[in-house]
């Protein structure tokens, strides 16, 4: 059963780093595509060269997010939301580009986040959607579904309280049928509605009775929101008034 992997990716300093440790994650499981939409209004040569360094099955897209959706400089990121616009034209490239009756599943996965290669095999027993814990999430060690017998009947979580499935982007994978039938989803990408976009996708496309409980029923942690952390680099301006000045030199 094959894996679409939703990746959006935003332009930093640390992008490539992170993508590299990411797609060399990817060379451990099979049948996987992966649908990569860079936060740019036109694609990268730089993103691209990564991408054809490694021997994975691909599409590179690009949508950029619009200026005014864009944190200020006085605005912590998370009260924008992120990646929104990208994981929307992914869903559309998905529902333009395969079967209504293909068996196969979804997953967003975030460029920065850490994952086991055995998160990929639960997400192929997705019937037709799974959930499971997610480590270093919402001010916790972990979030996840409380389960009896495969069933999800709570969740253990703490922040956004009155969030209907209070799981990560990285704690569910849904069957790629539901993604053609809900053939209108799309997140919503205004800034009300920051730390609900999990929880409204699962409610747009599915019922607490149907949640799958995966990851041993979700006992054990497979994949973690880690965060890199922004370097902290000295300006350019700052270096030439050192006397110094970059090479011309390439990531890859
Ligand atoms: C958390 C969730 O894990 C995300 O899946 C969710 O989209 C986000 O919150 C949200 O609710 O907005 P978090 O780690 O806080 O994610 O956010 P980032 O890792 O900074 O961004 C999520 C993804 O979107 C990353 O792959 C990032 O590269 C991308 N992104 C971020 C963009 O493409 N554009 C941006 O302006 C910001
Ligand atoms: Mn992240």
């Amino acid at each position: 059963r094959k894996i679409y992997m939703i990746t959006p990716t935003k332009t930093r300093a640390e992008q490539i780093a992170d993508l590299t440790r990411l797609a060399q994650t990817l060379y451990l499981i099979p049948n996987l595509f992966w649908i990569i939409v860079e936060d740019e209004s036109q694609r990268t040569g730089r993103l691209h060269r990564l991408l054809q360094s490694f021997n994975l099955p691909f599409i590179h897209l690009n949508i950029a997010t619009p200026d005014y959706l864009k944190p200020t400089k006085n605005q912590s990121t998370w009260r924008r939301p992120r990646g929104m616009h990208q994981k929307n034209i992914a869903l559309q490239w998905i529902r333009e580009n395969t079967n209504t009756n293909d068996d196969a599943l979804v997953y967003f996965a975030d460029d920065d986040n850490s994952y086991h290669w055995k998160l990929f095999q639960e997400i192929r027993k997705v019937q037709l959607v799974g959930v499971w814990p997610v480590g270093l999430v919402g001010e916790l060690l972990y979030e996840r579904p409380i389960c009896l017998n495969g069933k999800v009947y709570s969740w253990f979580h703490y922040i956004y309280r009155k969030r209907k499935f209070p799981t990560d982007m990285a704690g569910f994978a849904i069957h790629l049928g539901l993604v053609h039938k809900h053939s209108n989803y799309l997140f919503n990408v205004s800034a009300n509605s920051v730390g609900e976009q999990e929880s409204n996708i699962l409610d747009a496309m599915t019922s607490m009775n149907q949640l799958e409980c995966l990851a041993n029923n979700a006992s054990k942690i497979y994949v973690w929101h880690t965060k890199t952390q922004s370097m902290f680099l000295t300006t350019t301006e700052k270096l030439r008034n050192a006397g110094m000045k970059y090479d011309l030199i390439s990531e890859l």
